[in-house]
C-alpha cells in the first residue's frame, strides 16, 4: 500500500449503526464443496432473519464471480484473492451495521483463518456445510462434475484441487441427504440466539428512535 495513503474515520461508528438498526453485525461465513448446499442454505437463512427484522445481505461465490471478481478462475492464486477480496468486502459490510452471509467454497484453511483475522473476536462465524463428496457429485446441480468428470473442468474442487476441512468452525451442518435446509438453518438460527448474536430488546427499539433524533439535533448544532 502506498504510504501516502492515510485513513479518515467516518463520524457514525459500527456501534451506532447497530443500535440503529437494533442488532449486533457479524459475518457468517459458510464453506464447503459446491453443491454441499451453501447458497441454498444462505437463502433461507436470509428469509428467516428479515422476518425477524434483521438486515442481512448474502454475498455468493457465483454471484461475485459475475462482476467484482469476474477477472478470477480457479486456481489456488485466484481462489485466495477470491477470498481475500469478500473478506474485505464482508468486513466493510459488518462495519455498516449489517449481517453478511457469503457462500463461497473457501477450500483453504489459510484463506479461511486470514479472512477471520480481519475481524474483531466474536464478529467472524465460520459454518462448514458439510456433505459427502459423493452426494454432491450424485447432486450436480449445475453439471460441473459431470464436466470436470470428463475433464472439460479443471482444477474442480474435490476432483483436482483439495477441499480443506474447517477444524474449528463455530458450527458444522451435516447436509446431507438425511437433512433438510429447514432444520439446518433453524441450528444457525439458535445458535445464534444462544450466543446473544440475536438479542433485540425494546430498550434497543426506543433508543433507535432517541438516536435518530440526538443525530437531529447534533446536526442543527
Ligand atoms: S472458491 O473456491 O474461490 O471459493 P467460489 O465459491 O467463488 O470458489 O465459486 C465456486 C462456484 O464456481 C461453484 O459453485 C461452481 O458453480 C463454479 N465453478 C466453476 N469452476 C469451478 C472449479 N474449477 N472448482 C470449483 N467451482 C467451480
Amino acid at each position: 500500500m502506498n504510504k501516502n495513503i492515510v485513513w479518515h474515520n467516518a463520524i457514525i461508528n459500527r456501534k451506532e449503526r447497530e443500535e440503529l438498526n437494533g442488532h449486533k453485525a457479524f459475518c457468517l461465513w459458510l464453506t464447503g464443496l459446491s453443491g454441499s448446499g451453501k447458497s441454498t442454505i444462505a437463502s433461507e437463512l436470509e428469509s428467516r432473519l428479515f422476518k425477524l427484522g434483521v438486515h442481512s445481505y448474502i454475498l455468493d461465490g457465483d454471484n461475485i464471480r459475475h462482476g467484482l471478481n469476474k477477472d478470477l478462475g480457479f486456481s489456488p492464486e485466484d481462489r485466495t484473492e477470491n477470498i481475500r477480496r469478500i473478506g474485505e468486502v464482508a468486513k466493510l459490510f459488518v462495519d455498516a451495521g449489517i449481517v453478511v452471509i457469503t457462500a463461497f467454497i473457501s477450500p483453504f484453511r489459510a484463506d479461511r483463518l486470514s479472512v477471520r483475522n480481519l475481524f474483531d473476536k466474536g464478529r467472524f462465524i465460520e459454518i462448514f456445510v458439510d456433505c459427502s463428496l459423493e452426494t454432491c457429485q450424485m447432486r450436480d446441480p449445475k453439471g460441473l462434475y459431470k464436466k470436470a468428470m470428463a475433464n472439460i473442468i479443471s482444477d474442480f474442487t474435490g476432483l483436482a484441487s483439495p477441499y480443506e476441512i474447517p477444524l474449528n468452525a463455530e458450527l458444522t451442518l451435516k447436509n446431507d441427504n438425511n437433512s433438510t435446509i429447514q432444520a439446518n438453518v433453524s441450528k444457525i438460527i439458535e445458535f445464534l440466539k444462544e450466543k446473544e448474536y440475536l438479542n433485540f430488546t425494546t430498550r434497543q427499539i426506543v433508543r433507535k428512535s432517541a438516536l435518530i433524533k440526538k443525530r437531529k439535533i447534533t446536526s442543527k448544532q
